[in-house]
């Protein structure tokens, strides 16, 4: 009797807890959290010959990488291309790679790198010879310049929503702070993302880092994981003197960007480390005085899903992305977007980078619907919905933060802020690396 009073009491109290914690995490009360939606699968019904999963990505000041698969061992790997439609006075051959997984064999993946190409151009292109003519947009010369930045994508029903939001307003460069197509070591489910997408990321340059869905380690037989991730995302580690495509960087019009890896080493002995500090210390901020940074398991985080996950990374890294005075860190990993304020050391810090979650993409497994109460004052925004995130940089010293809510087949502009670069701070500049750190304003102040 007394111990199913005690059940009924107990259930009771983590039915409430529940029930505050989840009506804490909505912002806008009268918006229901929708559930997970079903997996899309996208098939190929083409010839074997014809490409597949074509996405772009940029390769130095100038070029774009083609990639693509075909099922065909035999499809050559070029890439012809012009700013006419049906007129390509240019062509690149490339090469090609395929991989094995137990019992799968991957198409053959071409990667092809084209230019150089002008800024702010479209470029007609097709692969491998034939089949059907695609068009991609290359980055502008100048600011402003809109980035798309969407984590945890899958592929559900929900993923083309976002996409399909994604799509109805442009932007020039998409960034993906991991969790890709959730194959979760069953390939096709690989292919079958790279058709989903292919519409979006054969018309805009997509960056991707990896996830935790990324790894596929199995003992003995995968013992490194990122098989099927390296081989069809490759990205332009080696121009930015990485030694792997799980981190490397870039320059875009007046920003230098830095994917990092969650789920690779990267204390302080660590190649990525080593890497990462040279990085730091080459960027010029007259050139890019905006500097942002992709990882995937988020530093800060106050949603119930995935506590202290990115703890022992942070605490190895977030000193040097301090004096390096980085714009903003993105996240995704946790199913929810929250916004944090500029944080150096779990304090509010004026000269720390500001720290943005986004791992809301529309993946199959559903929302984080629970965050941790009472809230932290250093998060400023948290909802358990999905959606997308755009930066647009104005200028040299503006930027623009918009979250965008996944409102069933619309998309509504949740949260917005705009951001100051550091690197026009005279206050945080004013700091000899040698000497103690300047007093900043402390939590309670504030
Ligand atoms: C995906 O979205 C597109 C519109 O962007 C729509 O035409 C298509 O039917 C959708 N596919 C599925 C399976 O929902
Ligand atoms: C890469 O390293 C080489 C030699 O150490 C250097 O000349 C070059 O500027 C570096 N490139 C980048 C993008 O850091
Ligand atoms: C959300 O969508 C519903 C149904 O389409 C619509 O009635 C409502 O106005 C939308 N709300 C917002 C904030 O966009
Ligand atoms: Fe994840």
């Amino acid at each position: 009797m007394e111990k199913s009073l005690h059940a009924l009491i107990t259930s009771v109290f983590f039915f409430f807890l529940q029930f505050t914690s989840q009506c804490y995490a909505s912002k806008d009360e009268s918006y229901s959290r929708p559930p997970a939606r079903n997996l899309i699968f996208t098939a190929h019904h083409g010839l074997e010959s014809e490409a597949q999963q074509v996405h772009v990505s940029l390769v130095g000041r100038d070029h774009m990488r083609v990639t693509w698969i075909t099922d065909d061992k035999h499809a050559p790997s070029t890439v012809e291309y012009g700013k006419q439609p049906g007129t390509y006075n240019a062509m690149a051959t490339g090469d090609h790679t395929s991989y094995r997984y137990f019992f799968y064999s991957s198409g053959k993946i071409h990667h092809v790198k084209i230019g150089p190409l002008e800024p702010g151009t479209t470029y007609y292109y097709r692969c491998g010879g034939s089949g059907p003519e695609l068009s991609f947009k290359t980055p502008p010369a100048t600011l402003p310049l809109e980035f798309v930045v969407i984590g945890d994508l899958g592929q559900t029903e929900w993923t083309n929503s976002t996409l399909a939001h994604v799509n109805s307003r442009d932007y020039d460069v998409l960034l993906l702070p991991g969790d890709l197509s959730y194959a979760d070591t069953h390939q096709p489910l690989w292919d079958s993302f790279g058709r989903l997408v292919e519409k979006y990321a054969s018309q805009r340059p997509w960056m991707v880092t990896e996830g935790n869905h990324e790894t596929e380690i199995f003992p003995i037989i995968q013992p490194h994981g990122f098989k099927a991730y390296n081989a069809r995302w490759l990205m332009p580690y080696e121009e930015s003197n990485s030694s792997s495509n799980l981190y490397y960087s870039f320059n875009v019009v007046g920003t230098h960007v830095i994917m990092l890896g969650s789920y690779t080493d990267f204390d302080e002995h660590s190649q990525q480390y080593k890497w990462l500090e040279a990085d730091l210390g080459s960027i010029d901020r007259k050139k890019t005085p905006w500097v942002i940074v992709l990882l995937h398991a988020p530093w800060y985080n106050t949603n119930n899903a995935h506590q202290g996950e990115g703890e022992s990374m942070r605490k190895a890294m977030e000193e040097l992305l301090y004096k390096a005075r980085v714009d903003v860190v993105f996240a995704g990993h946790v199913h929810a977007y929250e916004r944090f304020a500029r944080i150096y050391d779990n304090k509010l810090d004026p000269c720390g980078p500001m720290y943005i979650t986004v791992g809301d993409g529309g993946n199959r497994e559903g929302l984080a619907l629970t965050f941790k109460n009472p809230a932290s004052p250093l998060s400023l925004y948290r909802e358990a919905s999905f959606g997308h995130g755009r930066l647009r940089i104005m200028d040299e010293t503006r930027a623009h933060w918009l979250w965008q809510r996944n409102n069933d087949s619309n998309s509504f502009s949740a949260d917005e802020v705009w951001l100051d670069s550091l690197s026009t701070s005279t206050a945080c500049w004013a700091i000899d690396d040698e000497k103690e750190p300047p007093k900043f304003i402390d939590n309670d102040e504030l």
